[in-house]
Order: structure tokens, then C-alpha cells, then sequence
């Protein structure tokens, strides 16, 4: 299972139900990433997204605790579990947990990939992603370079889970 996520300096990923910030390429490479395969989600980010619905071309989890919730185009699970099963007939390499905080918290365990964009920045949030250089088994496999779009400075960190 793999994570992805976009992170601040300080680790934050949202404010207001919102994103921290608007990178086209790095929704390009989300999107080129994940197309074709599972995305995971909370209730929150599913009312993040565009019209408040699933994301085109991949099979979609919705994590609620509602047991009567019904999405259209999306699966609705009621915990950790109900997920692990719902995917287990998947590559877990093509299985993405895209957040938001409370899901990643939850999934960290379980995934061995975590794709990290980090912006050079940090605004304030009210979600956060928990801190990995405080996790010793969440080891850096590789890093870019520092990329620029509209004013912000990122890169791409791979890290991946050794326990
Ligand atoms: N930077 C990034 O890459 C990124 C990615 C995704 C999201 N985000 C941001 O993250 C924020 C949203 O994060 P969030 O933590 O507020 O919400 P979230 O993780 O998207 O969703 C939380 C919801 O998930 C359900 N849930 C939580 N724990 C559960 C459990 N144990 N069992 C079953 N369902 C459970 C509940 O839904 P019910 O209320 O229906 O019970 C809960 O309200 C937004 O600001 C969004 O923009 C950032």
C-alpha cells in the first residue's frame, strides 16, 4: 500500500477543508500516479474534491463511520478493516491512500511507500501529516531536486517503511 500526500515545512496539509496549496504539476502527478488504480479517502477530502465527488477513473474508498452512507462511484467502508478487505484482491502497490489526516494517521502502518511532496513553505494549517524524521522505521529512498511552480519551491521524497 502506498501513501501520497503534499506536505508543508512543518508537515501541514490542509486548512478549512481545503488544500494548503494549488501546484498543477503536482496534480498532474497525482493524477498520472493514481489513474487506473485505488484511492482511499475520507468522508472530509471526499467533500474536498471537486463537486464534493469521487475521482474520475479510479476506484474509490470513502472512509465513514455512517453505516447507511451511499456514494455514487465510490465504496463506503466503515473502518481500517472493511478496507483491508475491500482491497485485498488488488495489487497493494497500486493501492493509494490519499488522506486526509485522520486516514493517514490511521494507514500509516499499514503502507510501505510514502510519497511525499514538500512544499517550501508553511501556512497555516488545521490538518497535519504525522512527521516521518520522527519515525526511524520511514527511511528517505530517494529525493529531487527542488522544482519551482507559481512561486513555490518543492520536491518529490520517496520514503519508505523498513519495519
Ligand atoms: N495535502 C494533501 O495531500 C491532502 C490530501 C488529502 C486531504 N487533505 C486535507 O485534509 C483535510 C481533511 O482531513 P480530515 O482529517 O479533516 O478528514 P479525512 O481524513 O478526509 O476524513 C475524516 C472522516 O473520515 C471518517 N473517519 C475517520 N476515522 C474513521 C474511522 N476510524 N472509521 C471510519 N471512518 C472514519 C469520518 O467520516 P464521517 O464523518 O462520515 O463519519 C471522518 O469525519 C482537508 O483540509 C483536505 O484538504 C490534504
Amino acid at each position: 500500500m502506498n501513501l501520497i500526500v503534499c506536505v508543508s515545512r512543518n508537515w501541514g496539509i490542509g486548512k478549512n477543508n481545503e488544500l494548503l496549496f494549488h501546484i498543477p504539476d503536482d496534480l498532474k502527478q497525482f493524477k498520472a500516479l493514481t489513474t487506473g488504480k485505488v484511492v482511499v479517502m475520507g468522508h472530509n477530502t471526499l467533500k474536498s474534491l471537486p463537486g464534493g465527488k469521487p475521482l474520475p477513473n479510479r476506484t474509490n474508498i470513502v472512509l465513514s463511520r455512517n453505516p447507511n452512507l451511499k456514494i455514487e462511484g465510490a465504496t463506503v467502508c466503515n473502518s481500517v478493516q472493511d478496507v483491508l478487505i475491500e482491497v485485498s484482491d488488488r495489487l497493494q502497490s497500486d493501492v493509494f491512500i490519499i488522506g486526509g489526516e485522520a486516514i493517514y494517521k490511521m494507514f500509516l502502518p499499514y503502507c510501505r511507500r510514502a510519497l511525499i511532496t514538500r512544499v517550501d513553505a508553511a501556512p497555516e494549517a488545521d490538518v497535519f501529516f504525522p512527521d516521518l524524521l520522527e519515525q526511524p522505521q520511514w527511511k528517505i529512498r530517494q529525493e529531487s531536486n527542488f522544482m519551482e511552480c507559481e512561486g513555490l519551491s518543492y520536491q518529490y521524497v520517496e520514503y519508505v517503511n523498513e519495519s
